[in-house]
């Protein structure tokens, strides 16, 4: 039997808008760059790389279409109109917190107006005070993955400098209309991202840049403007909403030496660095001095503006959020090492673990790893808002048992409960990722689902969607239930 977890513990689950709400052209939305991606059935879908790179063409392709079997985000799983049958789910498994986020094209469908959309300030009013009937704490992100495609295609999206003045306009009003709503806050989802998929997490189009150069050039200043942005949102939570609470959020990559070499030992170093230098910005305030080494070497020149470092460094954020799936190891020399896909990034492979049907490697010991490593480095808050396996479930005769999750999440709880009971870790809360199925991210299927809720909906959008109950609901429902202590001890996964 596990330790309890502490009494205040938000227990929940994580979705986001764009893969979750459909509903892409009602009430005044505005086309975002989600809505423009393609699930393609015929490609390797543990290839996630391929799925990155979107053309002007692709763009003015989806532009034209009205097409929802292809272009999944579209439809995602119609929270838009479900909402009320999935909050009282949410509330059935005891949820304490419900990440979401909004949809910025919803409230500014061009990104650059000066009027918000009423409609869409009104869905999130309504989401929020369902949430409320049921003594459910939101946690919004503000930017996931969804800024308005008209911004990434007449600005380049976060390469101008525009881009602080028009998100800090959204954000001045959804923390306005939500402030007696909302106290938990993400600035940006997973904002390292931005290197591996600039256009999803900052509208950069790569044929918009005539080179290399100033495509990575453009990617620099954009993560700038991220940061800049980031801390005036922090600034105006706290300003607009006392006691809120602002949390940055990375995509926790943990990186191992491949072996006992030095050279590895350091090549995991520097890989974790890549990582760190996204949370030690938004944690300390300021860039880190490996950071600004790296752009003086490799002669990367930031437009910076009077007060940006001010901005900066007075707006640190509370706590510290991360995704954690798996993970990599590093290794200085890669020649003929095995490769191994992640959560938007490639690896090599660690041959102690296994993975999942889509190549992600899976270790819940890294949660613990990855928490000790977080907390002594920042000692803030942390809240671990993603974590879960995506599989391929199977409802027989409206049953679907999801053993295997059971498992993963079991053990990876566990590792939390370790984390705060023996090494002094404070953990705000958990919230599993995708606690409803949706679609994937990084291939936009159907077909690869992490919820404890099943939706009847295939990868073109064809279902009834229905909501239906895994095994793996009543289980968190218990696990909710007790506080932790019906979690059992590691079992293998
Ligand atoms: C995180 C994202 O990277 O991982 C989510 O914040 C995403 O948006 C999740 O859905 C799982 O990735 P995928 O590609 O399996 O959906």
């Amino acid at each position: 039997m596990s330790k309890p977890f502490p009494d205040n513990f938000l227990w929940g689950g994580a979705t986001a808008a764009n893969q979750m709400e459909g509903a892409w052209d009602s009430d005044g939305k505005g086309l975002c760059v989600a809505d423009v991606c393609l699930f393609k059935p015929n490609v390797d879908q543990t290839n996630m790389s391929q799925h990155w790179n979107i053309t002007s063409e692709d763009i003015e392709a989806a532009k034209k279409s009205k097409d929802t079997t292809y272009y999944s985000k579209r439809h995602g799983i119609d929270f838009y109109h479900h909402y009320k049958e999935d909050i009282k789910l949410f509330a059935e498994m005891g949820f304490k917190v419900f990440r979401l986020s909004i949809a910025w094209s919803r409230i500014f469908p061009n990104g650059d107006e000066l009027v918000p959309n009423e409609a869409g300030l009104k869905f999130y009013d309504e989401v929020f005070d369902e949430l409320a009937r049921y003594g459910i704490e939101p946690l919004v992100t503000m930017s996931h993955y969804e800024q308005p495609l008209y911004f990434s295609e007449k600005y380049d999206g976060w390469a101008a400098r525009e881009s602080i003045d028009f998100f800090t306009r959204y954000v001045e009003v959804i923390c306005e209309r939500y402030k007696k709503k909302v106290k938990y806050w993400i600035t940006f989802n997973e904002i390292d991202s931005i290197i591996r998929h600039p256009f999803m997490s900052g509208g950069l189009i790569r044929d918009h840049f005539t080179d290399e150069e100033s495509y990575q050039q453009a990617i620099y200043q954009a993560m700038h403007h991220q940061f800049v942005a980031s801390a005036l949102a922090t600034k105006i939570c706290h300003e607009k909403i006392p006691g809120a609470q602002v949390g940055c959020m990375i995509t926790k990559q943990t990186y191992y030496p491949l072996t006992s070499k030095p050279e590895d030992v350091l090549s995991a170093q520097l890989d974790a660095r890549e990582l760190f230098a996204f949370s030690d910005t938004q944690v300390f305030g300021e860039y880190p001095a490996y950071l600004l080494k790296r752009y003086e070497n490799e002669g990367i020149q930031l437009a910076v503006a009077e007060d940006d470092f001010k901005i900066m460094k007075e707006n640190a954020v509370d706590f510290v959020s991360f995704s954690y799936y798996s993970s990599s190891c590093s290794a200085f020399d890669k020649t003929g090492l095995d490769i191994n896909e992640g959560n938007t990034a490639t690896t090599i492979k660690n041959p102690y673990l296994s993975a999942t049907d889509w190549g992600w490697q899976i270790d819940p010991l890294g949660m613990r790893i990855s928490l000790i490593e977080l907390y002594d480095r920042y000692r803030k808050p942390l809240f671990v808002v993603e974590n879960g396996l995506g599989a391929k479930d199977e409802m027989i005769d409206g049953i679907i048992k999801d053993d295997y999750r059971i498992n993963y999440m079991n053990d990876h709880i566990v590792q939390i409960s370790e984390a705060i009971n023996q090494d002094g870790v404070e953990v705000l809360g958990y919230t599993s990722w995708g606690c409803i199925d949706l679609i994937s991210n990084s291939t936009n299927q159907m077909e690869k689902r992490y919820g404890f809720i099943y939706v009847d909906v295939d990868d073109f959008g064809r279902g009834s969607y229905k909501r239906y109950k895994k095994s793996s609901f009543y289980w968190y429902k218990e696990i909710i239930a007790t506080n932790g202590i019906a979690l059992k001890p590691l079992v293998e996964v």
